[in-house]
Protein backbone atom coordinates (compact mmCIF):
# COMPACT_ATOMS: atom_id res chain seq x y z
CA UNK A 1 0.00 0.00 0.00
CA UNK A 2 1.90 3.20 -0.86
CA UNK A 3 -0.23 6.61 -0.37
CA UNK A 4 -3.67 4.52 1.15
CA UNK A 5 -6.05 6.95 -1.19
CA UNK A 6 -9.01 5.75 -2.90
CA UNK A 7 -10.65 7.15 -5.14
CA UNK A 8 -14.80 6.01 -5.11
CA UNK A 9 -17.54 6.60 -7.83
CA UNK A 10 -20.86 5.77 -7.28
CA UNK A 11 -23.49 6.10 -9.37
CA UNK A 12 -26.46 3.37 -8.99
CA UNK A 13 -29.15 5.89 -8.70
CA UNK A 14 -29.93 9.81 -9.07
CA UNK A 15 -26.39 10.99 -7.60
CA UNK A 16 -23.09 11.08 -9.73
CA UNK A 17 -20.66 10.93 -6.64
CA UNK A 18 -16.99 11.20 -6.28
CA UNK A 19 -14.95 11.47 -3.40
CA UNK A 20 -10.99 10.52 -2.13
CA UNK A 21 -11.00 8.72 0.71
CA UNK A 22 -7.64 7.89 3.03
CA UNK A 23 -6.90 5.00 4.53
CA UNK A 24 -10.48 4.02 4.62
CA UNK A 25 -10.98 6.94 7.14
CA UNK A 26 -10.49 10.25 6.03
CA UNK A 27 -12.93 11.83 3.15
CA UNK A 28 -10.24 14.36 1.84
CA UNK A 29 -13.32 15.31 -0.66
CA UNK A 30 -17.00 14.11 -1.22
CA UNK A 31 -18.57 15.69 -4.20
CA UNK A 32 -22.22 14.94 -4.87
CA UNK A 33 -23.95 15.94 -8.04
CA UNK A 34 -27.78 15.44 -7.48
CA UNK A 35 -30.15 14.89 -9.53
CA UNK A 36 -33.38 15.10 -7.22
CA UNK A 37 -34.79 18.26 -8.37
CA UNK A 38 -35.01 17.03 -11.85
CA UNK A 39 -36.73 13.55 -11.16
CA UNK A 40 -38.78 15.62 -8.77
CA UNK A 41 -40.98 16.53 -11.51
CA UNK A 42 -41.91 12.65 -11.96
CA UNK A 43 -42.49 11.91 -8.26
CA UNK A 44 -39.49 9.34 -8.78
CA UNK A 45 -36.44 8.40 -10.56
CA UNK A 46 -36.28 8.28 -14.02
CA UNK A 47 -33.80 5.88 -15.56
CA UNK A 48 -33.13 6.94 -18.61
CA UNK A 49 -32.86 10.59 -17.24
CA UNK A 50 -30.29 9.10 -14.81
CA UNK A 51 -28.29 7.49 -17.22
CA UNK A 52 -28.21 10.89 -19.55
CA UNK A 53 -27.24 13.11 -16.32
CA UNK A 54 -24.53 10.80 -14.94
CA UNK A 55 -22.99 11.04 -18.32
CA UNK A 56 -22.84 14.89 -18.55
CA UNK A 57 -21.81 14.62 -14.65
CA UNK A 58 -19.23 11.80 -13.83
CA UNK A 59 -16.09 14.13 -15.75
CA UNK A 60 -16.83 17.18 -13.46
CA UNK A 61 -17.88 15.71 -10.40
CA UNK A 62 -14.50 13.19 -10.35
CA UNK A 63 -12.12 16.05 -11.29
CA UNK A 64 -13.90 18.50 -8.83
CA UNK A 65 -13.27 15.37 -5.94
CA UNK A 66 -9.79 15.33 -6.93
CA UNK A 67 -9.09 18.97 -6.97
CA UNK A 68 -11.17 19.26 -3.62
CA UNK A 69 -8.71 16.60 -2.10
CA UNK A 70 -5.93 18.32 -2.76
CA UNK A 71 -7.20 21.51 -1.13
CA UNK A 72 -7.83 19.60 1.78
CA UNK A 73 -4.31 17.81 1.80
CA UNK A 74 -2.64 20.85 1.20
CA UNK A 75 -0.53 19.54 -1.82
CA UNK A 76 -1.70 18.21 -5.45
CA UNK A 77 -2.97 15.26 -5.64
CA UNK A 78 -3.13 13.09 -9.25
CA UNK A 79 -4.82 10.44 -10.20
CA UNK A 80 -1.04 8.56 -9.99
CA UNK A 81 -1.28 9.07 -6.26
CA UNK A 82 -4.11 6.66 -5.77
CA UNK A 83 -3.91 3.15 -4.74
CA UNK A 84 -6.88 2.02 -6.36
CA UNK A 85 -10.43 2.93 -7.95
CA UNK A 86 -13.66 1.94 -6.04
CA UNK A 87 -16.69 1.51 -7.74
CA UNK A 88 -20.46 1.35 -7.39
CA UNK A 89 -21.33 -2.33 -9.21
CA UNK A 90 -24.46 -2.59 -7.80
CA UNK A 91 -27.32 -3.20 -6.88
CA UNK A 92 -29.00 -0.20 -8.52
CA UNK A 93 -30.01 0.79 -12.36
CA UNK A 94 -28.16 -0.93 -14.86
CA UNK A 95 -27.69 2.04 -17.42
CA UNK A 96 -26.70 4.74 -14.46
CA UNK A 97 -24.48 1.48 -12.84
CA UNK A 98 -22.28 1.29 -16.36
CA UNK A 99 -21.42 5.25 -15.98
CA UNK A 100 -19.66 5.19 -13.47
CA UNK A 101 -17.83 1.42 -14.00
CA UNK A 102 -17.21 2.17 -17.89
CA UNK A 103 -15.44 5.52 -16.60
CA UNK A 104 -13.88 3.54 -13.73
CA UNK A 105 -12.78 0.85 -15.91
CA UNK A 106 -11.35 2.98 -18.54
CA UNK A 107 -9.56 5.14 -16.01
CA UNK A 108 -8.12 2.46 -13.82
CA UNK A 109 -6.98 0.87 -17.50
CA UNK A 110 -5.17 3.86 -18.75
CA UNK A 111 -3.17 4.48 -15.07
CA UNK A 112 -2.73 0.69 -14.70
CA UNK A 113 -4.32 1.06 -11.17
CA UNK A 114 -6.54 -1.78 -9.50
CA UNK A 115 -10.14 -1.50 -10.01
CA UNK A 116 -12.22 -2.40 -6.85
CA UNK A 117 -15.91 -3.38 -6.71
CA UNK A 118 -18.25 -2.48 -4.29
CA UNK A 119 -22.06 -3.70 -3.29
CA UNK A 120 -23.81 -0.13 -2.70
CA UNK A 121 -25.20 -1.73 0.44
CA UNK A 122 -21.71 -2.23 1.67
CA UNK A 123 -21.09 1.12 1.07
CA UNK A 124 -24.08 2.34 3.30
CA UNK A 125 -22.91 0.05 6.18
CA UNK A 126 -19.00 1.42 5.83
CA UNK A 127 -20.66 5.15 5.68
CA UNK A 128 -21.00 4.11 9.39
CA UNK A 129 -17.99 2.63 9.86
CA UNK A 130 -15.57 5.25 8.23
CA UNK A 131 -16.59 8.09 10.99
CA UNK A 132 -16.23 5.27 13.96
CA UNK A 133 -12.76 4.82 12.06
CA UNK A 134 -12.34 8.50 12.00
CA UNK A 135 -13.20 9.62 15.52
CA UNK A 136 -10.52 6.94 17.03
CA UNK A 137 -13.40 5.28 18.46
CA UNK A 138 -13.70 2.19 19.46
CA UNK A 139 -14.16 -0.14 16.90
CA UNK A 140 -18.10 -1.73 16.61
CA UNK A 141 -18.12 -4.66 18.57
CA UNK A 142 -18.84 -7.69 16.37
CA UNK A 143 -20.64 -9.19 15.09
CA UNK A 144 -22.59 -6.28 14.71
CA UNK A 145 -26.06 -5.34 13.31
CA UNK A 146 -26.60 -3.15 10.19
CA UNK A 147 -30.14 -1.55 9.08
CA UNK A 148 -30.00 -0.34 5.70
CA UNK A 149 -32.43 1.53 4.62
CA UNK A 150 -33.45 3.70 2.17
CA UNK A 151 -35.42 4.52 -1.13
CA UNK A 152 -34.69 1.22 -2.38
CA UNK A 153 -33.59 -0.90 0.54
CA UNK A 154 -34.85 -2.21 3.67
CA UNK A 155 -32.34 -4.84 4.99
CA UNK A 156 -31.12 -6.73 7.68
CA UNK A 157 -27.41 -7.67 8.39
CA UNK A 158 -25.43 -9.47 10.53
CA UNK A 159 -21.60 -8.57 9.72
CA UNK A 160 -18.25 -9.38 10.65
CA UNK A 161 -14.66 -9.73 9.49
CA UNK A 162 -11.62 -11.58 10.06
CA UNK A 163 -10.03 -11.41 13.44
CA UNK A 164 -6.76 -9.82 13.56
CA UNK A 165 -7.22 -7.08 10.51
CA UNK A 166 -10.23 -5.37 9.23
CA UNK A 167 -10.44 -7.72 5.97
CA UNK A 168 -12.62 -10.25 4.94
CA UNK A 169 -15.80 -8.74 6.07
CA UNK A 170 -19.38 -11.41 5.54
CA UNK A 171 -22.54 -10.11 5.76
CA UNK A 172 -25.51 -12.80 6.47
CA UNK A 173 -28.61 -11.08 5.23
CA UNK A 174 -31.33 -11.77 7.90
CA UNK A 175 -34.41 -9.56 7.22
CA UNK A 176 -35.07 -7.79 4.49
CA UNK A 177 -38.67 -6.24 3.09
CA UNK A 178 -41.09 -8.31 0.87
CA UNK A 179 -42.36 -5.27 -1.20
CA UNK A 180 -41.74 -1.35 -0.66
CA UNK A 181 -38.84 -0.19 0.83
CA UNK A 182 -39.50 2.01 3.94
CA UNK A 183 -37.76 4.96 2.10
CA UNK A 184 -40.19 4.58 -0.87
CA UNK A 185 -43.30 4.25 1.42
CA UNK A 186 -41.84 7.36 2.59
CA UNK A 187 -42.53 8.81 -1.11
CA UNK A 188 -45.59 7.61 -2.26
CA UNK A 189 -47.27 8.77 1.29
CA UNK A 190 -45.76 12.06 0.82
CA UNK A 191 -46.37 11.75 -2.93
CA UNK A 192 -50.21 11.14 -1.88
CA UNK A 193 -50.82 13.50 0.76
CA UNK A 194 -49.52 16.32 -1.76
CA UNK A 195 -46.15 16.57 0.02
CA UNK A 196 -42.61 17.33 -2.03
CA UNK A 197 -40.05 14.60 -3.16
CA UNK A 198 -38.42 12.71 -1.95
CA UNK A 199 -41.04 12.85 0.98
CA UNK A 200 -38.52 11.16 4.11
CA UNK A 201 -37.68 15.47 4.80
CA UNK A 202 -41.11 16.51 4.47
CA UNK A 203 -43.12 13.88 6.29
CA UNK A 204 -39.53 14.27 8.71
CA UNK A 205 -40.44 18.04 9.27
CA UNK A 206 -44.46 17.63 9.67
CA UNK A 207 -44.64 14.65 11.98
CA UNK A 208 -43.47 16.46 15.14
CA UNK A 209 -47.20 18.90 14.60
CA UNK A 210 -49.26 15.67 14.75
CA UNK A 211 -50.41 13.49 17.01
CA UNK A 212 -48.77 10.12 16.24
CA UNK A 213 -51.72 7.96 18.28
CA UNK A 214 -54.23 9.63 16.13
CA UNK A 215 -54.59 6.77 13.73
CA UNK A 216 -53.43 3.24 15.25
CA UNK A 217 -51.06 1.56 11.47
CA UNK A 218 -50.88 -1.36 12.28
CA UNK A 219 -48.51 -4.21 10.98
CA UNK A 220 -49.53 -7.68 10.22
CA UNK A 221 -47.45 -11.25 10.42
CA UNK A 222 -45.39 -11.48 6.99
CA UNK A 223 -46.66 -14.63 5.61
CA UNK A 224 -43.60 -16.43 3.94
CA UNK A 225 -44.27 -19.16 1.33
CA UNK A 226 -41.26 -21.66 -0.04
CA UNK A 227 -40.10 -19.98 -3.30
CA UNK A 228 -41.12 -22.75 -6.21
CA UNK A 229 -38.21 -24.71 -7.24
CA UNK A 230 -36.22 -23.22 -9.95
CA UNK A 231 -37.80 -20.10 -9.55
CA UNK A 232 -35.65 -16.96 -7.57
CA UNK A 233 -37.79 -14.30 -6.49
CA UNK A 234 -36.11 -11.24 -6.36
CA UNK A 235 -38.52 -10.01 -3.42
CA UNK A 236 -38.21 -13.57 -1.72
CA UNK A 237 -38.11 -13.40 2.16
CA UNK A 238 -34.81 -13.97 3.41
CA UNK A 239 -35.86 -17.66 4.69
CA UNK A 240 -38.49 -19.51 5.47
CA UNK A 241 -38.20 -21.30 8.18
CA UNK A 242 -37.04 -20.35 11.94
CA UNK A 243 -37.28 -16.92 13.10
CA UNK A 244 -37.62 -14.34 10.19
CA UNK A 245 -36.88 -10.72 10.23
CA UNK A 246 -38.63 -9.19 6.80
CA UNK A 247 -40.53 -5.86 6.69
CA UNK A 248 -43.50 -4.83 4.70
CA UNK A 249 -44.35 -1.29 3.97
CA UNK A 250 -47.17 -1.87 0.89
CA UNK A 251 -49.54 -2.60 3.81
CA UNK A 252 -49.45 0.97 5.24
CA UNK A 253 -49.33 2.79 2.14
CA UNK A 254 -52.46 1.08 1.47
CA UNK A 255 -53.96 1.95 4.84
CA UNK A 256 -53.21 5.73 4.15
CA UNK A 257 -54.55 5.68 0.74
CA UNK A 258 -58.05 4.26 2.38
CA UNK A 259 -57.91 6.80 5.35
CA UNK A 260 -57.53 9.93 2.80
CA UNK A 261 -60.52 8.36 0.99
CA UNK A 262 -62.69 7.87 3.86
CA UNK A 263 -61.82 11.34 5.35
CA UNK A 264 -62.74 13.24 2.12
CA UNK A 265 -58.76 14.97 1.91
CA UNK A 266 -58.69 14.98 -1.37
CA UNK A 267 -59.57 18.73 -2.07
CA UNK A 268 -57.45 19.90 0.93
CA UNK A 269 -54.70 17.78 -0.93
CA UNK A 270 -54.79 18.88 -4.20
CA UNK A 271 -54.80 23.06 -2.95
CA UNK A 272 -51.22 21.70 -0.94
CA UNK A 273 -49.76 20.32 -4.05
CA UNK A 274 -50.82 23.54 -6.07
CA UNK A 275 -49.20 25.80 -3.98
CA UNK A 276 -45.89 23.43 -3.26
CA UNK A 277 -45.65 23.17 -7.43
CA UNK A 278 -46.26 26.83 -7.62
CA UNK A 279 -43.40 27.68 -5.11
CA UNK A 280 -40.21 25.82 -5.52
CA UNK A 281 -38.64 27.99 -2.66
CA UNK A 282 -40.52 26.38 -0.47
CA UNK A 283 -38.80 23.04 1.56
CA UNK A 284 -39.49 21.06 4.18
CA UNK A 285 -38.75 23.34 7.01
CA UNK A 286 -40.54 26.28 5.63
CA UNK A 287 -43.14 27.78 7.98
CA UNK A 288 -45.66 27.71 5.58
CA UNK A 289 -45.34 24.37 4.75
CA UNK A 290 -46.98 23.76 8.35
CA UNK A 291 -49.80 26.08 7.57
CA UNK A 292 -50.47 24.33 4.39
CA UNK A 293 -51.36 21.05 6.31
CA UNK A 294 -54.46 20.93 8.64
CA UNK A 295 -54.79 19.03 11.58
CA UNK A 296 -55.97 15.88 10.43
CA UNK A 297 -53.46 15.62 8.31
CA UNK A 298 -50.43 16.49 10.53
CA UNK A 299 -52.16 13.56 12.86
CA UNK A 300 -51.96 11.01 9.74
CA UNK A 301 -48.31 12.15 8.99
CA UNK A 302 -47.63 11.66 12.80
CA UNK A 303 -49.04 8.33 13.24
CA UNK A 304 -47.58 6.49 9.33
CA UNK A 305 -44.11 7.78 10.96
CA UNK A 306 -44.63 6.06 14.08
CA UNK A 307 -45.51 3.60 12.45
CA UNK A 308 -42.55 2.87 10.46
CA UNK A 309 -40.13 3.80 12.58
CA UNK A 310 -42.09 1.34 15.66
CA UNK A 311 -41.89 -1.33 12.74
CA UNK A 312 -38.25 -0.98 12.04
CA UNK A 313 -37.09 -0.56 15.77
CA UNK A 314 -38.43 -3.93 16.99
CA UNK A 315 -37.31 -6.06 13.74
CA UNK A 316 -33.85 -4.49 14.30
CA UNK A 317 -34.08 -5.47 18.22
CA UNK A 318 -35.50 -8.47 18.02
CA UNK A 319 -33.08 -9.67 14.92
CA UNK A 320 -30.14 -8.70 18.10
CA UNK A 321 -31.41 -9.90 20.54
CA UNK A 322 -31.80 -13.49 18.92
CA UNK A 323 -28.58 -13.41 17.09
CA UNK A 324 -26.62 -12.14 19.68
CA UNK A 325 -25.38 -8.78 17.70
CA UNK A 326 -22.94 -6.89 20.00
CA UNK A 327 -23.62 -3.48 18.35
CA UNK A 328 -25.98 -1.81 15.95
CA UNK A 329 -25.21 0.25 12.77
CA UNK A 330 -28.20 1.97 10.91
CA UNK A 331 -27.57 3.63 7.89
CA UNK A 332 -29.37 4.76 4.06
CA UNK A 333 -31.40 7.86 3.16
CA UNK A 334 -33.96 7.01 6.26
CA UNK A 335 -31.52 6.81 8.97
CA UNK A 336 -31.69 10.64 8.21
CA UNK A 337 -34.98 10.37 10.05
CA UNK A 338 -35.12 12.22 13.36
CA UNK A 339 -37.40 10.29 15.18
CA UNK A 340 -36.13 7.07 14.01
CA UNK A 341 -32.81 8.22 15.30
CA UNK A 342 -34.24 9.23 18.67
CA UNK A 343 -36.37 5.70 19.11
CA UNK A 344 -33.75 3.65 17.89
CA UNK A 345 -30.71 5.44 20.01
CA UNK A 346 -32.91 5.11 23.28
CA UNK A 347 -33.65 1.67 23.27
CA UNK A 348 -30.15 0.89 22.30
CA UNK A 349 -29.24 3.13 25.27
CA UNK A 350 -31.57 0.85 27.65
CA UNK A 351 -30.38 -2.69 26.16
CA UNK A 352 -26.82 -1.36 26.84
CA UNK A 353 -25.95 -1.92 22.67
CA UNK A 354 -23.71 0.47 21.02
CA UNK A 355 -25.54 1.81 18.13
CA UNK A 356 -24.05 4.40 15.76
CA UNK A 357 -25.56 6.64 13.14
CA UNK A 358 -23.95 8.40 9.94
CA UNK A 359 -23.47 11.97 9.77
CA UNK A 360 -26.24 13.35 7.38
CA UNK A 361 -24.05 13.58 4.59
CA UNK A 362 -22.87 10.30 4.84
CA UNK A 363 -26.62 8.59 5.01
CA UNK A 364 -27.49 9.18 1.76
CA UNK A 365 -25.23 8.15 -1.25
CA UNK A 366 -22.44 9.32 -1.78
CA UNK A 367 -19.10 7.74 -3.12
CA UNK A 368 -16.87 8.49 0.13
CA UNK A 369 -18.85 5.11 1.63
CA UNK A 370 -17.92 3.33 -1.74
CA UNK A 371 -14.00 4.80 -1.24
CA UNK A 372 -14.22 3.44 2.53
CA UNK A 373 -15.63 -0.33 1.87
CA UNK A 374 -12.87 -0.89 -1.12
CA UNK A 375 -10.09 0.14 1.86
CA UNK A 376 -10.72 -3.81 3.47
CA UNK A 377 -10.78 -4.94 0.22
CA UNK A 378 -7.27 -2.81 -0.78
CA UNK A 379 -5.45 -4.63 2.23
CA UNK A 380 -6.73 -8.21 1.06
CA UNK A 381 -5.68 -7.67 -2.59
CA UNK A 382 -9.35 -8.13 -3.23
CA UNK A 383 -9.90 -6.61 -7.16
CA UNK A 384 -11.82 -6.39 -9.87
CA UNK A 385 -11.20 -7.98 -13.34
CA UNK A 386 -11.28 -6.16 -16.11
CA UNK A 387 -14.62 -7.41 -17.65
CA UNK A 388 -16.77 -5.82 -14.49
CA UNK A 389 -19.68 -5.20 -15.15
CA UNK A 390 -23.36 -4.16 -13.80
CA UNK A 391 -25.67 -6.26 -11.55
CA UNK A 392 -28.78 -4.36 -11.02
CA UNK A 393 -29.70 -7.00 -8.55
CA UNK A 394 -26.12 -7.82 -6.83
CA UNK A 395 -27.07 -9.28 -3.40
CA UNK A 396 -24.68 -8.34 -0.59
O1 LIG B 1 -29.90 6.28 0.40
P1 LIG B 1 -30.73 7.18 -0.46
O2 LIG B 1 -30.20 8.55 -0.76
O3 LIG B 1 -30.98 6.53 -1.85
C1 LIG B 1 -31.28 5.19 -2.04
O4 LIG B 1 -30.32 4.38 -2.11
O5 LIG B 1 -32.49 4.88 -2.07
O6 LIG B 1 -32.17 7.26 0.21
C2 LIG B 1 -33.21 8.06 -0.28
C3 LIG B 1 -34.47 7.80 0.53
C4 LIG B 1 -35.72 8.46 -0.01
O7 LIG B 1 -36.77 7.51 -0.03
C5 LIG B 1 -36.01 9.56 1.00
O8 LIG B 1 -37.39 9.87 1.13
C6 LIG B 1 -35.47 8.96 2.27
O9 LIG B 1 -34.29 8.29 1.87
N1 LIG B 1 -35.16 9.99 3.28
C7 LIG B 1 -35.80 10.08 4.47
C8 LIG B 1 -35.26 11.22 5.12
N2 LIG B 1 -34.32 11.78 4.30
C9 LIG B 1 -34.27 11.00 3.18
N3 LIG B 1 -36.75 9.32 5.01
C10 LIG B 1 -37.20 9.67 6.24
N4 LIG B 1 -36.76 10.75 6.92
C11 LIG B 1 -35.79 11.55 6.41
N5 LIG B 1 -35.36 12.61 7.10
ZN1 LIG C 1 -28.35 4.12 -1.30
Amino acid sequence: IGTGLILGIESSCDETAAAVVRVGSEALSNVVASQMSLHANYGGVVPELASREHLRNIVPVVREAMSRASAAAGHPITFADLDAVAVTAGPGLAGALLVGITYAKALTFGLDKPLISVNHLEGHIHAVLMETRQLNELPMELPLLALVVSGGHTHLYLATHEQGGETNWTYRNVGRTVDDAAGEAYDKVAKLLGLGYPGGPWIDALAPHGNPRAVPFTFGEIKHRAPREGVTNKKAPTNTEGPHFDFSFSGIKTAVLRYVETHNMRDSIEARRAVLAADPTLTPKSEAVIKLCDQQTLDLIASFQYAVVGNLQRQTFAAAEALGARSIVVSGGVAANSELRRRLQAEADRRNLPIAFPSLALSTDNAAMIAAAAWPKLLARDFASEDLGATPQLRL
